[in-house]
């Protein structure tokens, strides 16, 4: 959430660099969730700004850092153009970026033409930013590479990394998406920001928007996808390391994952605590509350109760913290499924794997690439995120699409169709 006010230190004159180094500047600063402005909410941020800018006077009373980066369409063609106007609205007016006068950046096409010249160029002249130096563990840098790789034995350690995506085909939302998103569709609570509704500060002074929210969402109702039985089959196959998740649905378990695969990063729903005293509460007590309409206060010091579902500026699990560094390292393939991969620290772990383990991405859309800028850079010691543009990728993949289909699909390459067939009718 501190990206705005690092936009007052600005360490170069490029735009489409510029909004590169902050993303990652901020990708390993906390250990609390925070939302990593990518390029293309840079664009949500210059659609949404007269509602930015409505909003902060309330966000002043309420002592609320609010992103104002949701809320407006997310449009993949136009984020660094786009994020380069939000910059400006932004009060960084003043700011002279070049290209905004000789309109060299006029189009996406425009700009991905030229960062390819300059990017050959620098490669044949200059040597920098090839592909030559990575030792290659996918034969193609495909998903069928990826199936041969899982096929060829030397794959053994799969760290599975989700977010909501896998869980909207079960009936509930994500956040993000435009129009469908829960964020898009808060205005009843009369919020400053679509996040308050996960902000411990905001929390402390209305609980009530949380609560009701909550009741509309309350996981138990709900049943497993496709998504989550395949990554049960990758552990019943002797694969899976690990699934870190994002979702508080529990939907994993509830697919027979057993708990000690799962690192659940924005906590659970299972245990709820006294903000006051710390009094712990079970999940029937605290589901008896929210369905009475209640805010759960405490039985012994009338605190407010909360499930211990992780928001905005609270530390995440220490497990989260123990396992990824147990893990990461021995990581051979990371899928990542269904996540805009936006909220830190969890968006960063795609960076802690091995530096020639391969990634898979299975998602609607790309999500947590590198800007074509960055991309160039990397050989230059730039930051991290999927390289699934570059010239140098030699191990991100993506499966672009719905997270289901793309499960189904990667069960039938690998020869598992039955077994994730069988998972599905029998739901056991
Ligand atoms: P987002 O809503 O940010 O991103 C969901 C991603 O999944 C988007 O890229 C969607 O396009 C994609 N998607 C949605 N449905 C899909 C489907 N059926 N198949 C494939 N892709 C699909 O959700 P998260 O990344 O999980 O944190 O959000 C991360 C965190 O932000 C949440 O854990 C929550 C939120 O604020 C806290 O509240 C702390
Ligand atoms: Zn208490």
């Amino acid at each position: 959430m501190q990206y705005t006010e690092g936009n007052t230190t600005r360490p170069c004159s490029r735009n489409v660099v510029r909004v590169s180094w902050l993303k990652m500047a901020d990708s390993s600063s906390s250990s609390k969730p925070e939302v990593k402005p990518s390029a293309e909410q840079g664009a949500a941020s210059g659609a949404g700004a007269s509602d930015e800018g409505s909003s902060s006077k309330k966000e002043e009373a309420e002592g609320i850092q609010c992103e104002g980066a949701i809320g407006g369409a997310i449009g993949a063609g136009r984020k660094t153009r786009a994020a380069a106007d939000s910059d400006e609205e932004d009060g960084d007016a003043g700011y002279e970026d070049e290209d905004d006068d000789d309109g060299a950046y006029d189009d996406e096409e425009d700009k991905e033409g030229f960062m390819k010249m300059l990017q050959n160029f620098l490669m044949t002249k200059l040597h920098i930013g090839g592909a030559e130096d990575a030792p290659k563990v996918l034969d193609e840098v495909t998903v069928d590479g990826i199936v041969k790789y899982i096929q060829s034995g030397q794959c053994k350690n799969i760290i599975t990394m989700a977010g909501a995506g896998i869980s909207t085909s079960a009936g509930i939302p994500d956040f993000r998406t435009p129009g469908s998103g829960l964020y898009s569709n808060l205005e009843k609570y009369n919020l400053p920001c679509p996040e308050a509704i996960f902000d411990i500060e905001y929390f402390k002074s209305n609980p009530k928007p949380f609560f009701v929210l909550a009741k509309e969402l309350y996981p138990g109702a709900f049943n497993p996808t496709p998504s989550h039985w395949f990554i049960r089959l990758l552990h019943e196959k002797g694969l899976l390391l690990r699934h870190y998740t994002q979702n508080v649905d529990t939907l994993e378990h509830v697919a027979g994952l057993p708990a000690e695969k799962i690192v659940e990063a924005h906590g659970t729903f299972r245990t709820s605590h006294c903000l006051h005293c710390r009094k712990e509460y079970s999940q029937e007590w605290m589901k008896d509350e929210i369905f009475k309409d209640n805010i759960p206060t405490c039985l012994d010091c009338s605190g407010v109760v909360k499930p211990d579902i992780v928001f905005f500026r609270e530390s995440l699990p220490p497990r989260f913290f123990m396992l990824t560094q147990v893990d990461f390292p021995k990581c051979d393939l990371l899928i990542i499924l269904g996540t805009s991969l936006t909220v830190q620290p969890f968006a960063s772990l795609i960076d802690n794997v091995p530096s020639t383990c391969p990634r898979l991405l299975v998602n609607r859309e790309k999500a947590g690439s590198l800007d074509p800028m960055m991309a160039l850079l990397q050989g230059m010691g730039g930051g991290g995120g999927l390289a699934l543009d570059s010239a140098r990728n030699t191990r991100d993949v993506a499966l672009l699409g719905d997270c289901d289909d793309g499960c189904c699909k990667l069960a039938e390459l690998l020869g598992w169709k039955e077994d994730l067939q069988g998972f599905l009718t029998s739901k056991k």
